[in-house]
């Protein structure tokens, strides 16, 4: 588990944004990259790199797939809190990823156990993703694979925890309004990325932080399974670093030098 603490979020971002950079640059000169790409908040500022660093000609995603970790079941396809909407809009438009290369979990489907099975093969036949990107839960959440999720989850339909949704109830008008149920990529979904990519900024994330990195690596906390991961890198600013023992932060801030680019 590479650690990569810096100063603040926006350092996180062009640092998350030069690892992307790598991955597609260098995967896209051999064939096509596989980019798994996560909602919430904690990404936003590393997309809007992205999109810069497009915007300037630097950066071409026209041999980028894109799969999202996770969606609501029950919103309408076009609901501007649809995942896929979500990410069409902060992302995949702006960087010109084409929508027929971006894959989410279908959250209409009337049979979404089905639907969730087929995205596990989508994956499965078009992957391995080569870069995960995630954030965590303030609860030790990825995707929204809540505590008690085994790590040998595969894509399947769950039930939101009830501090995830009220999390997310900023994002509605109503509260109220917020699914309780979902489709998500498993925690061995999850795993089977060739590299795990997670951004944490804020002190709100700062105790799943700790416990992802320095607890016992446990369903209990499912951001946990990056312990297990050969390749996962978190880039973190201070205020999530903030419960992590200055042991296991400190020689990291080595790393902290900010972006090459
Ligand atoms: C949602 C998403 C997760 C995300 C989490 C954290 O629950 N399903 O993928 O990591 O929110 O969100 P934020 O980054 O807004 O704190």
């Amino acid at each position: 588990m590479d650690l990569i603490v810096l100063p603040d979020p926006a350092d996180c971002a062009r640092r998350a944004a030069d690892l992307v950079t790598d991955a597609v640059e260098d995967v896209g000169r051999e064939r096509r990259v596989v980019l798994g790409l996560a909602t919430g908040s904690s990404p936003l500022p590393t997309y809007r790199e992205l999109i810069e660093r497009h915007a300037a000609g630097r950066l071409d995603f026209s041999r980028t797939t894109g799969f999202l970790l996770d969606e609501y079941i029950g919103l309408p396809a076009g609901h501007p809190q649809a995942y896929r909407e979500v990410i069409l809009r902060e992302f995949a438009g702006p960087v010109g990823l084409d929508p027929g290369h971006l894959h989410s979990p279908d959250g209409t489907a009337a049979d979404p156990a089905t639907a969730a099975s087929g995205y596990e093969h989508l994956i499965v036949e078009q992957g391995p993703v080569d870069l995960q990107i995630l954030g965590i839960g303030s609860n030790g959440h990825i995707g929204f694979n809540e505590p008690g999720s085994p790590f040998d989850s595969t894509t399947r339909v769950t039930r939101l925890a009830d501090s995830s949704v009220a999390d997310n109830a900023r994002f509605f008008d109503d509260p109220a309004d917020v699914p309780r149920q979902v489709i998500t990529q498993g925690l061995a979904t999850i795993s089977r990325a060739r590299h795990l990519l997670l951004i944490a900024t804020g002190a709100a994330k700062a105790a799943a932080v700790a416990a992802a990195v320095e607890g016992p690596a446990t369903p209990e906390l499912p951001a946990s399974v990056l312990q297990r991961h050969p390749r996962s890198t978190l880039v973190i600013d201070d205020e999530a670093a903030a419960h992590l023992s200055s042991r296991a932060a400190a020689p990291q801030r080595e790393l902290s030098r900010g972006s090459r680019r």
